[in-house]
């Protein structure tokens, strides 16, 4: 039986959950514009794509022209570094709770790795451990997790010469410790918990981990690849629910949190990490919440076959269309709430056949199983070319991403 919806309840964006409010018994999708406010960030607007557009000489990936990445932190002195020749890097990460990735997952790396290309700028991805992962994971589970999903990231073509994957369980020691334990002595428990919500249930692994994920904001953590310097600000592209933890080193008065984090910058004396962050991936119920490797109905993985993509999309994705064949031709669906449509607005990259079909379906030419059709296709192929990508991948090719060496850049 499904669980009672309460009539009313205030929307909810945190790393272990994500809903749109509920007005009078009924779900919203989530406000970004809210979050934005309420997380005290800049949009994404034209101006700056345009500034981007002209300094990279490159078109805005379709997530920056369609407002996937919608909100930021200081993006635009990292396009005044890149003006200047002065160097930037990246960083994300993922939390390896299941041994395969899904699509939602996709679209940080696969807009990290189109970063990549235009910036010509080292990366590092941060495998993390088990701290904050849900109870019932063991460690060596997550540490094999770690592994498969580090194939899972590669395969979204990053360059060898310029990555680094590392998994916490195996890298943190040295340098990269050192900036735990300098982060995690900056800040108390009280912050953390008035930040997270943790109580003194929680375990303390929890309250650690806000030091762990906020290391690699720090150049001095990868001597490998930066030598001694600490002064090399990074980029961190995410989506919005991990603002808690990327925001950790930012300058901003508005709530606990970033009072903490202004403490912490200003101790370190290190350079604030840059944000660039995505809307979420809807799950197939819809955009009131986020894809989740924890549901399984709600998610396209992966690893799922074209008979089990073509399944979940004609069961589970909710449409916008009308209930009958005539009342789809005389009012049109609703692209808004459509999830077919959604997933062709990430993963389709022609601007204008995008909005054929959206008028199409909109004006009750396009039917709801046609709309369908066309997005199984376009998942089918960005699944099926990954696919063959990972497949392709030997262990000495994964060993060398997570291997602590010299990176290569900025000189093609
Ligand atoms: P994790 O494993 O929960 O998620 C990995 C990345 O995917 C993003 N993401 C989504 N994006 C769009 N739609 C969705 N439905 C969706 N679900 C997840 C997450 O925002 C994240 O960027 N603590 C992190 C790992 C981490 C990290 C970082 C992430 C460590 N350092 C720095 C970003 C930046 C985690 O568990 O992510
Ligand atoms: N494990 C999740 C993650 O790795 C949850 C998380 C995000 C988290 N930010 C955090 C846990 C900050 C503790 C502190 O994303």
């Amino acid at each position: 039986m499904a669980e009672q919806q309460p009539a009313e309840q205030a929307q909810t964006v945190t790393p272990w959950e994500v809903h749109g409010a509920t007005v009078g018994g009924q779900q919203l999708g989530i406000d970004y514009d809210r979050l934005i406010a309420q997380f005290g960030t800049r949009p994404i607007d034209s101006a700056l794509l345009e500034r981007f557009a002209a300094l990279t000489g490159r078109p805005p990936h379709r997530f920056l022209r369609r407002g996937v990445f919608f909100s930021h932190r200081d993006l635009a002195s990292i396009l005044d570094r890149y003006e200047q020749g002065k160097p930037f890097y990246l960083y994300t990460g993922r939390g390896p709770s299941s041994d395969s990735m899904h699509l939602g997952h996709m679209v940080p790396f696969v807009f990290c790795k189109w970063l990549q290309d235009v910036f010509d700028v080292p990366l590092v991805i941060q495998l993390t451990g088990i701290h904050a992962l849900p109870p019932e994971l063991t460690l060596e589970q997550c540490h094999s997790f770690a592994y498969e999903n580090a194939k899972d990231i590669i395969a979204c073509g990053f360059d060898v010469r310029k990555t680094f994957i590392f998994s916490d369980l195996d890298f943190v020691g040295g340098p990269f410790y050192h900036n735990v334990v300098r982060f995690a002595r900056a800040i108390t428990a009280n912050q953390v918990k008035a930040t997270f919500g943790f109580d003194n249930s929680s375990n303390v692994g929890k309250y650690h981990f806000v030091a762990v994920q906020a290391a690699p904001s720090f150049s001095n953590s990868f001597p490998h690849i930066f030598g001694e310097k600490k002064d090399i600000p990074c980029l961190i592209p995410c989506a919005i629910d991990q603002v808690y933890v990327a925001l950790t080193c930012r300058l901003t008065i508005k709530d606990p949190y970033f009072r903490l984090t202004r403490d912490v910058a200003v101790k370190l004396k290190y350079p604030k990490p840059a944000l660039i962050h995505a809307k979420f991936f809807p799950s197939l119920q819809g955009s009131q919440t986020k894809m989740s490797a924890s549901v399984d109905t709600s998610a396209i993985f992966m690893n799922d076959t074209p008979k089990q993509i073509e399944k979940k999309i004609n069961k589970y994705a909710f449409s916008g269309g009308r209930t009958t064949l005539e009342e789809q031709k005389e009012f049109g669906g609703n692209t808004e709430v459509d999830v077919a449509y959604q997933y062709l607005s990430f993963f389709m990259d022609d601007d204008e056949k995008l909005e054929e079909i959206g008028q199409g379906y909109r004006n009750g030419r396009i039917m709801t199983g046609e709309l369908k059709k066309m997005c199984i296709e376009v998942l089918k192929e960005f699944v099926g070319d990954f696919q063959a990508k990972k497949k392709q991948l030997t262990k000495e090719l994964v060993f060398e991403y997570m291997k602590p060496r010299a990176l290569e850049w900025g000189k093609s």
